[in-house]
């Protein structure tokens, strides 16, 4: 199977899940990326199940909407059952590195309300050790270099992202971000909660403090569920 295969078969195992784990007339948590647009387009098919959902960036914004499902303010939300999304990577703990598609400051703040955070992954993003991918980290524009100091400081080695165009990537917040190679991650919540620290980032694409509680990991064998 391809790997976008491998990523509707989770998206689809996701969207079941709700159907049988979610009480009617909840409100879901949507994330962003390839593997989540797949699971709006799956969740569509069911829509009038669940009064609404709050997501986690513009794109998914205009994906539900485009569908016909109302996207709510968070603010107006008192609880969110469940929040599905990809990930970069994720180890055998259930801890992520997000942020690939530079939505990791909303992610982080809907699955930390969520009751429930399901992370969907084909099979290639399960890793013993976080960190071959680069680490996101969204930071206000005027402490880039600076934090970029702290990173490299920390043994990272931060490069600022670009757009396709060769412009400075800005996130849907209006902030940068510093993708940070080099990084052996065998201790996430220490490394998260040390970069967290650092003035001027908003958010780390680390989600080891709050990891997942259900990984649907699409393999050649099908999907496999893991609960933390
Ligand atoms: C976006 C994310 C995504 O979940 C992550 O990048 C995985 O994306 P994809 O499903 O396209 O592989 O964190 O900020």
């Amino acid at each position: 199977m391809t790997q976008d295969e491998l990523k509707a078969l989770v998206a689809q195992a996701a969207a079941d899940y709700v159907k049988q784990e979610v009480p009617q007339g909840a409100v879901l948590g949507v994330g962003t990326g390839s593997t989540a647009n797949l699971f709006i387009d799956a969740i569509a098919a069911f829509k009038e199940r669940f009064s609404g959902a709050v997501s986690s960036s513009e794109a998914s914004t205009r994906r539900l909407q485009q569908h016909g499902i109302q996207v709510l303010d968070l603010n107006e939300v008192d609880e969110i059952p469940v929040y599905v999304d990809g990930a970069d990577e994720i180890d055998a703990s259930g801890a992520m590195i997000k942020g690939g598609g530079g939505a990791l400051t909303r992610e982080k703040i809907v699955a930390a309300v969520a009751g429930r955070f399901v992370c969907i992954a084909d099979g290639s993003k399960l890793v013993d050790t976080l960190g071959a991918f680069p680490l996101p980290v969204e930071v206000i524009p005027m402490a880039r270099a600076a934090v970029a100091r702290k990173l490299a400081a920390l043994g990272g080695q931060p490069r600022l992202r670009m757009t396709k165009e060769g412009g400075i990537y800005k996130t849907d917040n209006g902030n940068v971000i510093l993708d940070v190679s080099a990084l052996r991650i065998s201790q996430p919540k220490d490394i998260e909660q040390q970069i967290n620290q650092i003035p001027g980032v908003v958010t780390v694409g680390l989600f080891a403090l709050r990891g997942a509680d259900v990984l649907l990991l699409g393999t050649e064998q099908g999907v496999q569920r893991t609960d933390y």
